[in-house]
């Protein structure tokens, strides 16, 4: 049975006294405790957050990046074994704001997927089409193609180790959020990609989220599609109260 998972990502907010406020805020909330949660802080904060966090065993974090790298001479970057190192299980690889601020490109991210995945790192892979390919049609072929780079070199066994997020790029922090039908229309789309290049049990296996704009208005409308199987958050999962009803919308 896939997993519902709710995905909180942080992006560039937050200063430390206020990521630990929320935290805090988060785990003195009722929530669906049936529902899996990870917190995706930047890289300042996770050590604190999985710390915080620990003790929860429905509660893990994410790092929002990682490098594709091994070697010890690249200033600024992080490795995926000082990610693991802080008791973190996720790293989200192909956020468009990546994809489009650094210029990361399907082979760079299959490299990071790689190097994630050989390291126990569980990846939350996005993939998402801009306004222009929205409005030509060309999603359909602009997504498989992103996917086809970026995971489906991995084998049955490691491709278990990923969850997909779908983030249309004309949906994320625009209030634009797509329909329940346009997205069950690509998650489903996605869905039977992976049986095609696998099969219908690795399928029906693979949790897909939706991000963009999803918010606690949204959220239970999208989440009871039947290929929605949670949400990767931005904005919305800034304030425990947003999110927690987020959470509690399935
Ligand atoms: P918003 O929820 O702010 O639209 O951001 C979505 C997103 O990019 C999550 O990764």
């Amino acid at each position: 049975m896939r997993k519902k998972i709710v995905v909180g990502n942080w992006k560039m907010n937050l200063l430390r006294d206020e990521g630990v406020l929320l935290v805090k805020n988060i785990l003195k909330s009722k929530f669906n405790d049936k529902i899996n949660v990870v917190l995706a802080p930047s890289f300042l904060h996770l050590y604190k957050v999985s710390k915080m966090t620990s003790s929860f065993k429905n509660i893990t974090t994410s790092a929002q990046d990682c490098s594709s790298s091994t070697s010890n001479s690249l200033t600024g970057g992080v490795s995926v074994e000082m990610i693991s190192s802080c008791g973190v299980k996720f790293v989200i690889i192909g956020h468009s704001e990546r994809r489009s601020n650094f210029n990361e490109t399907n082979i760079q991210l299959q490299a990071k997927v790689n190097m994630a995945i050989s390291n126990k790192l569980n990846v939350i892979f996005c993939c998402g089409e801009n306004i222009e390919k929205r409005k030509n049609k060309s999603y359909f072929d602009f997504l498989k193609n992103q996917i086809t780079e970026g995971i489906f070199h991995l084998n049955a066994k490691q491709f278990s180790n990923v969850v997909i997020a779908y983030e249309p790029i004309w949906a994320i922090g625009s209030g634009n959020t797509a329909s329940s039908f346009q997205a069950q229309e690509v998650h489903e789309f996605i869905r039977d990609l992976i049986k095609i290049r696998y099969n219908e049990t690795v399928a029906s296996n693979t949790s897909i989220l939706y991000g963009g704009s999803c918010n606690n208005i949204n959220a239970k409308e999208l989440f009871s599609q039947k290929d929605i199987d949670g949400g990767l958050i931005g904005g919305a999962s800034l304030s425990a109260d947003n999110f927690v009803s987020i959470i509690n919308s399935f």
